[in-house]
């Protein structure tokens, strides 16, 4: 079968689409003939060595996909680690949702990553409905936080990277959870396009200091969530955007940078830093199935539609890896398998 394989961690140019064998499923595994797959920026680390638990080279790219489970012949949509850049992927059952009637192959390839992160990203900031797993680590509006600046405020998110594929995502889902949204991006023609997704303040931070921004349209008090992927000092930088009992989210370092954090700066604001990561909450179906069944009931009221940015051919894919690794997408970048 035709593949996409990273023959060595040294970036996108060392990706060639070459013939390999067809993949055998394990126990738990079914076989899915592939017809688009989400491009993450996952992948690009992963090209270039930075994810964690990549398998030594040569493997088969990608890590979203949608397509056509052969034994049953619904269509699906699934999340796996490797493997997804090819005409076939050996996917764990538990790890496959139904796609919406109403979507197209590539809006199905753009779905898991996206959804399930910025889901758990709010499920993490305590801003879902319901507890997905035990209590949701918040403070209630009823509680500490809503006691200090009023329980019918709208919480309000400073979502990194808004015009990208989780952030689209995020944004989407803040509107059905009534979240005033701020985002950050490069560029005014994003902003102006993830505005009318519904993101409330766009911020251009080539132009403007989102520290700044955000002291300025929140009046002083700060966000009650920062939902962060940047690394670096972005992350002392979030954490002084937050107001009291507020939390950063860590879910990525696109900088390439380890997180800065003097830690006694979330004293002052009784803050917290969580970490997020999908590979590791994606194993745990007391969190994954409640958070799709929330997911699915959003989608069959039509309020969630991923946002297809560029799709490219399976052979044009390195030019795909790079337009991301340069920051230039919007929404989300898909590669065409068949
Ligand atoms: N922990 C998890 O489970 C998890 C899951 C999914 C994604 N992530 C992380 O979330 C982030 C977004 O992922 P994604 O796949 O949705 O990508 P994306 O947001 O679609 O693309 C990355 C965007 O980040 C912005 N950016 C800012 N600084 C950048 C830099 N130094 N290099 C490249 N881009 C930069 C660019 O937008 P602007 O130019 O508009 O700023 C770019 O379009 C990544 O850090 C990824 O690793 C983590």
């Amino acid at each position: 079968m035709k593949a996409l394989v990273i023959k060595s961690l040294s970036g996108p140019a060392a990706l060639s689409v070459q013939q390999t064998p067809e993949p055998t499923a394990k126990a738990g595994q079914t076989i899915v003939r592939v017809a688009a797959g989400g491009l993450n920026f996952a992948d690009v680390m992963t090209t270039l060595g930075g994810y964690p638990g990549t398998p030594p080279p040569p493997l088969v790219a990608g890590r979203e996909f949608c397509g056509i489970e052969e034994h049953t012949g619904r269509r699906v949509m699934g999340y796996t680690q490797w493997g997804a850049f090819a005409e076939k992927v050996a996917a764990y059952s538990s790890m496959l949702w139904p796609v919406p009637d109403h979507w197209s192959d590539e809006q199905a390839a753009a779905f898991p990553v996206n959804f399930f992160t910025a889901y758990l990203g709010y499920w993490q900031a305590g801003m879902t409905p319901h507890a997905v797993w035990g209590e949701p680590p918040s403070p209630s509006p009823s509680g500490a936080e809503g006691a200090v600046r009023g329980s019918e405020a709208p919480r309000r998110v400073l979502i990194h990277a808004v015009a990208g594929g989780v952030g689209t995502a995020a944004v989407q889902i803040g509107k059905i959870l009534g979240v005033e949204t701020y985002g950050t991006s490069s560029s005014d023609e994003k902003l102006a396009r993830v505005k009318e997704l519904g993101l409330h303040h766009g911020i251009n931070y080539k132009r403007q200091d989102y520290e700044e921004a955000i002291k300025n349209l929140t009046h002083g008090e700060g966000v009650d969530a920062v939902f962060e992927m940047l690394g670096g000092e972005h992350t002392a930088k979030s954490l002084r955007c937050l107001r009291d009992f507020g939390r950063v989210i860590q879910y990525g370092t696109a900088t390439g940078k380890q997180p800065q954090l003097d830690v006694r700066a979330l004293y002052a604001k009784s803050a917290m830093l969580q970490g997020l990561w999908l590979t590791y909450l994606s194993q745990k179906r007391e969190i994954m199935e409640p958070a799709w069944q929330q997911l699915s009931e959003w989608i069959s009221q039509r309020k969630l539609s991923p946002v297809i940015g560029q799709v490219f051919r399976l052979d044009r894919a390195v030019e795909a890896y790079k337009l991301l690794q340069e920051g230039k997408n919007y929404g989300k970048v898909v590669i065409k398998i068949s």
